[in-house]
């Protein structure tokens, strides 16, 4: 790319905000000019709005230090400075629908890390291994928003990385009914130990509207296309736990399927390490060149071991082995605000720019 592309964050501030700052820092294609939070951030630098919550493990990048936060509510003036936007402010669901709608209308591509717009029938909802071709629903979008080049386009819940990739490479041989349990980290909530320390030793049996989402979510990854709209899939039913765990970051699910066909492990571990999509074939600068790796070891995967695999973008799974009720019983991970929140947007923003959908305004 001769000249990088213009980025704003919506929401910069917050936990996703900050690990879309860093995962954008010496990006190759894209540049983050302009931070946008709430009215209480706005017009501070971007290191004094978020004083003492920074909650990366990598220093604050020195280049947006020292850049003015500006409003989210100022959306002419935020989209003027930028070529499209990552959303991950956190505000009322109706809220948020209104104001990525409304950056769309200024012509300003929004890729969503919020669950807002995930079930609008023509606004893409992506993994991009798993179902690029959603996208081709932003050209109705985009009749029925009025413009030409704006358009929203949102990535899953971060709780359904660690499974639905895994049914997904094992789709030809038709599971059809699922179990799952997933243990999900503090950093989902936005948190760490600092701000929650209640979670030290704890579990807490519930996330709000997890479950739903866990549960739903797949089905609309493997929709297809229908009249400019997605139309879910009815297969695999997946009935869902979601548990709070005392773990910084790293989603874990424990998970069992049943299968129309059974194949053996052999077959289910090939169609793993195997799996690939368009971000591997056109080495989309955040792809993990393994998607999916399979770990032998009875005590793998595990979150301090495992969750940076990929640098965060990868999926692992181990404990594959056949159950007693179901066909087979596995336990997957993936890191929840890289894969499952900031870098999973990033993804489809490469890929939305490597197919042409994201372009410089000028
Ligand atoms: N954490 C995850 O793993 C994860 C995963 C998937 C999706 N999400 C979703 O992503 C969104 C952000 O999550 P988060 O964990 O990063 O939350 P967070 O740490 O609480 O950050 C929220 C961000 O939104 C801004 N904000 C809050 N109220 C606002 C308002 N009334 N008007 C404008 N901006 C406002 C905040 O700005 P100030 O700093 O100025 O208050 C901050 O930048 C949420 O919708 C969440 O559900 C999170």
């Amino acid at each position: 790319m001769e000249k990088k592309l213009k980025v704003g964050v919506l929401g910069a501030t917050g936990m996703v905000g900050q690990r879309f700052i860093s995962l954008l820092e010496n990006h190759p294609w894209y540049e983050v000019v302009t931070m946008a939070a709430s009215p209480r951030s706005a017009g501070k630098t971007y290191e004094e709005a978020v004083g003492d919550r920074w909650k990366m493990t990598t220093p604050m990048p020195e280049a947006v230090k020292k850049l003015t936060v500006m409003n989210v509510n100022e959306v002419e003036k935020v989209a003027a400075s930028v070529d499209f936007v990552f959303s991950a402010v956190d505000m009322t669901k109706e809220e948020i629908k209104a104001i990525e709608e409304a950056y769309a209308k200024t012509e300003t591509p929004v890729v969503s890390n919020n669950s807002a717009h995930r079930w609008t029938p023509d606004v893409p909802m992506v993994v991009p291994e798993i179902n690029p071709e959603h996208f081709e629903v932003i050209k109705d979008q985009r009749k029925r928003l009025g413009t030409e080049r704006g358009f929203i386009a949102v990535k899953p819940n971060c709780s359904i990385q660690s499974y639905a990739p895994v049914l997904t490479a094992w789709k030809e041989f038709e599971p059809y009914e699922v179990v799952a349990t997933t243990y999900q980290a503090i950093s989902g909530a936005g948190k760490t130990f600092k701000d929650w320390p209640e979670m030290e030793g704890n579990i807490i049996p519930y996330i709000g509207g997890e479950e739903e989402k866990s549960e739903q979510e797949p089905l609309r990854l493997w929709g297809k296309v229908e009249n400019g709209e997605i139309v879910k899939a009815n297969e695999p039913v997946i009935t869902c736990q979601c548990i709070r765990v005392p773990v910084l970051n790293g989603h874990t699910a424990a998970v069992f399927v049943k299968f129309r066909k059974k194949p053996t492990k052999e077959e289910l571990i090939e169609r793993l390490v195997s799996f690939k999509g368009l971000p591997q074939e056109l080495e989309l600068p955040s792809a993990p060149k393994q998607f999916i790796q399979y770990l032998n070891e009875d005590n793998r995967p595990q979150v301090t071991m495992d969750v940076d695999f990929e640098h965060g973008m990868g999926v692992s799974i181990g404990r594959l082995r056949e159950d007693t009720v179901y066909d087979y019983k596995f336990v997957g991970l993936s890191h929840n605000t890289v894969r499952g929140a900031a870098g999973g947007a990033v993804l489809c923003a490469e890929l939305l720019t490597a197919q042409g959908y994201i372009q410089a305004k000028s």
